[in-house]
């Protein structure tokens, strides 16, 4: 088994004092897509900082692609892992979006015909292609943190870290984003780990879900395993899935004969039409679609 990430015994304290994270145990295996699950103040950004080189954690060590973080350069870290900040204002500096882009891949050397090759496919991918020519100044919120994710693309890194990519963009944009997201994935074997409170989203992308509480990893599992019960959940600030929710409520309060709860709309409405009765479905309005 080939780790991507290695993170082990991270403790960070920043200099006022708050203990950030401690002693945590991070490790994510080549290929895998690993979501950060954690309410506010928990970490996650603090964890995306310590494993991307952003911040030198007092205790324990990281590992990426099997090289200690410490002892690689910057180009060697950049051309490997690209991370994506909560504040995309944080990560933009050139004067227009192509600039922007272009700018990682030509700090990498290469020609500039492979640069705009580059420029184009990420821009195409994140959907942000009409926006080549643009300010950045004049971006809205949620252009930005897709030029912004178009510039790491355009690194060609295999590891992406990203910091809560989809808050702030719309329901259209975020599916967008996860989509891409999931296809760098499946098809191009990019590892991917996000922080993210887009819990109706997860049980369809992440193989494994890492929830975090005061700076410490509480539960660690897949979609199935974590939200089996909102009780942990609830007591460090998050919710089951809505569907979920749903069914775990017409369980209990209206007696619905379920066992293993859905965690997503196709796999309850596979549920509901098990027991509905035949009669019903049978009729021609009342058939839904296959
Ligand atoms: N530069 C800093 N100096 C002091 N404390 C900090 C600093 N950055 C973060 N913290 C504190 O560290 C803790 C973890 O913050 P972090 O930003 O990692 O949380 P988060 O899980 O990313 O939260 P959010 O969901 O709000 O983005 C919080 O208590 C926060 O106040
Ligand atoms: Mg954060």
């Amino acid at each position: 088994m080939k780790f991507a990430v290695e993170a082990t015994g991270v403790t960070v304290i920043y200099e006022e004092g708050t203990k950030a994270l401690v002693n945590v145990d991070f490790n994510v295996e080549e290929g895998q897509f690993v979501a950060l699950f954690a309410s506010n103040g928990a970490g996650k950004s603090t964890l995306i900082k310590a494993i991307t080189g952003l911040l030198k954690p007092q205790a324990g060590t990281v590992r990426i692609a099997g090289k200690e973080l410490a002892s690689m350069d910057p180009k060697e870290l950049y051309s490997t892992v690209g991370v994506t900040f909560q504040n995309p204002d944080d990560q933009l500096f050139a004067a227009t979006v192509e600039e922007d882009v272009a700018f990682g891949p030509r700090n990498l050397g290469l020609g500039e015909a492979e640069v705009a090759r580059r420029v184009e496919e990420a821009l195409t991918d994140v959907e942000a292609i009409h926006l080549r020519k643009k300010a950045i100044h004049h971006l809205s919120f949620g252009e930005k943190k897709r030029v912004v994710l178009a510039g790491i693309l355009a690194m060609r890194p295999s590891i992406l870290v990203l910091d809560e990519p989809t808050a702030g963009l719309d329901p259209a944009g975020e599916a967008a984003v996860m989509l891409l997201l999931s296809n760098l994935n499946r098809l191009k074997g990019l590892t991917i780990i996000l922080a993210t409170h887009s819990v109706d989203m997860l049980p369809l992308l992440a193989h494994s879900i890492c929830v975090l509480s005061h700076g410490q990893v509480v539960q660690r599992g897949t979609a199935e395993e974590i939200f089996t019960e909102s009780g942990i959940l609830e007591q460090v600030g998050l919710r089951l899935p809505y569907v979920t929710t749903l069914l775990h409520q017409m369980k209990a309060f209206d007696g619905l004969p379920v066992n293993d709860l859905p965690l997503t709309i196709y796999q309850a409405r596979i549920r509901f039409l098990e027991l509905i009765p035949q009669d019903i479905l049978a009729k021609p309005n009342g058939a839904p679609n296959a």
